[in-house]
């Protein structure tokens, strides 16, 4: 299990990396009439790295009840707990909205007619993914038992 949550942990940083890099290239790029494959694999990649870590999330979510030595509890007044309901409900909302938004840019990148639409979509709907994530990170400064990797 160790080997899971040192991956989910460590891998935050490449989803943030790799959403800063997209949003990044596709504002650079707004005025510039061109989408290139690049650019799609670029985008393709932070989608991609977000959802692997919803699968590895579920696997955590699904080992990590109180009694297998996790972080969440679903017992009475588990919502009066910071970190039962930090893990057992704000983490997973956050994060599922943030995998929709992240797939709402991704397709609407590729159904849109014009190179300008394309980034525009990427701009939006990633900023708003980069946000949901940095909010929904368990990072040491909230006092979750977390640390930095
Ligand atoms: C982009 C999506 C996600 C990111 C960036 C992310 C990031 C993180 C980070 C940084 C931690 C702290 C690890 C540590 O240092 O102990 C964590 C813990 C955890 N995450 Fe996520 N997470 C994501 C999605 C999810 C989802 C969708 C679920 C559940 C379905 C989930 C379930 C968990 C659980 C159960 C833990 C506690 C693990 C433990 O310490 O035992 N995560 N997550």
């Amino acid at each position: 299990m160790n080997v899971f949550v040192a991956a989910h942990s460590g891998l935050r940083w490449i989803v943030l990396i790799l959403l800063v890099v997209a949003i990044v290239n596709a504002v650079s790029k707004k005025n510039k009439n061109s989408y290139t494959k690049n650019d799609r694999l670029i985008n393709l990649f932070a989608m991609l790295m977000i959802h692997i870590q919803i699968l590895l999330g579920i696997v955590l979510y699904l080992f990590n009840h109180v009694g297998l030595g996790g972080r969440i509890s679903y017992s009475e007044g588990w919502m009066k707990n910071p970190m039962y309901r930090f893990f057992g409900m704000e983490h997973i909302i956050m994060m599922v909205l943030a995998m929709i938004f992240v797939t709402i840019g991704n397709k609407k990148s590729k159904t849109k007619e014009f190179a300008a639409q394309k980034h525009g979509a990427i701009i939006t709907f990633y900023l708003i993914t980069l946000i949901l994530v940095l909010a929904g990170i368990p990072w040491p400064f909230r006092g979750l038992g977390t640390g930095w990797f």
